[in-house]
């Protein structure tokens, strides 16, 4: 570890937009890995609103115990549109110099690191950002936070449902979260082998749809899930189902929105991991001297990523997940 960066005497925390499982155990790595370097440690409450009322808590170490293996994020979340305002960020940039607060920590994703880059780009406080979605959608890390998790409620939910799909042979369209993205349901579809899947970022899984009805379907299969991205510009599943059963009078069709659950629960080995490892890795950031960087998993090392590219690019789908879906669909 390189020498402290002279300065920084106590940091922030905070969880910013929608919560994601390991968001409690990120906290938890910031503060003790801030804590053993000496430095004091605020959470800020409800996100960047918290950071405009000045709602901060002083975190010890004990303070972060037994939070690990819980959902959601205790020091709660918010998506502040008074901070998207000049006068919103002026407000917070006062309450962070009352507390004397020299850098700051922020979980989330896209929405709350464009917050950062706009506050950074008015005032002389740094901003380290640590990837929290259950969405997985974020440029220049392999992982964010949440997303494991959140699989693994999906998993666990369609294989129920695949069961009495296959009782009473019908075809369920299931609806997951994914508003512009679609990286969960297309590895959930692929983990719990759905017949087709439909995300945002790819436009012609219709046809898709209407091979598996009319020979899949009729030929060798009974029931049916198809996986559905909340985002999919087809509509949702509502929509796509109900073209089914106007088109199919004769198959029976339901459909399932799985919605918030997914954002809850206890975070799974893996986001607890990837929290600890980005939490510590973004302290040590911050006392190296780095401003406006994402802490990132790739191939399991930590890098740092401009967060004015993570704001800007994209990340796209691996064409590899998307080819063996129809592999595996295409007998
Ligand atoms: O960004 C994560 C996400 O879970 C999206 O997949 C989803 O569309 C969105 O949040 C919904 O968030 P909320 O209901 O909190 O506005």
């Amino acid at each position: 570890m390189s020498s402290k960066r002279k300065g920084i005497k106590k940091i922030g925390v905070f969880t910013s937009g929608g919560d994601s499982p390991g968001m409690n155990a990120a906290v938890r790595a910031v503060t003790r890995a801030a804590l053993s370097h000496k430095l004091e440690v605020y959470g800020i409450r409800r996100g960047y609103q918290g950071m405009i009322e000045g709602d901060f808590v002083r975190l010890r170490s004990h303070d972060v115990s037994h939070i690990m293996n819980l959902g959601g994020t205790f020091l709660q979340t918010a998506r502040s549109a008074e901070f998207r305002t000049e006068e919103g960020r002026a407000k917070a940039y006062q309450n962070l110099k009352e507390f004397s607060i020299d850098a700051v920590v922020v979980i989330g994703g896209d929405g709350s690191f464009r917050g950062a880059l706009d506050f950074t780009q008015e005032y002389d406080i740094p901003f380290v950002g640590i990837p929290g979605t259950i969405d997985n959608d974020m440029y220049g890390t392999d992982y964010t936070i949440g997303f494991d998790t959140a699989l693994n409620t999906v998993v666990e939910a369609v294989d129920k449902i695949k069961d009495t799909a296959n009782s009473h042979g019908r075809i369920f369209f299931v609806e997951v979260m994914g508003r512009e993205a679609g990286l969960l349901a297309l590895k959930a579809g692929i983990a719990t082998g759905s017949e087709v899947i439909f995300i945002p970022e790819i436009k012609s899984e219709e046809k898709e749809l209407e091979k598996f009805l009319n020979k899949g379907f009729k030929n060798k299969k009974h029931s049916g899930i198809v996986m559905v991205a909340e985002g999919d510009t087809a509509g949702g599943a509502f929509k796509i189902a109900e073209k089914v059963q106007t088109e199919h009078p004769e198959i029976e069709v339901r459909v399932s929105i799985l919605g918030h659950m997914q954002r809850g629960g206890s975070p799974s080995a893996v986001d607890r991991i990837a929290a600890t490892q980005m939490g510590v890795a973004a302290v040590e950031a911050l006392l190296e001297d780095q401003k406006s960087v994402m802490v990132g998993l790739k191939n399991d090392i930590i890098v740092l990523v401009p967060l004015l590219k993570v704001v800007k690019m994209n990340r796209t789908i691996d064409d590899n997940l998307l080819n063996i879906q129809k592999v595996i669909n295409s007998v």
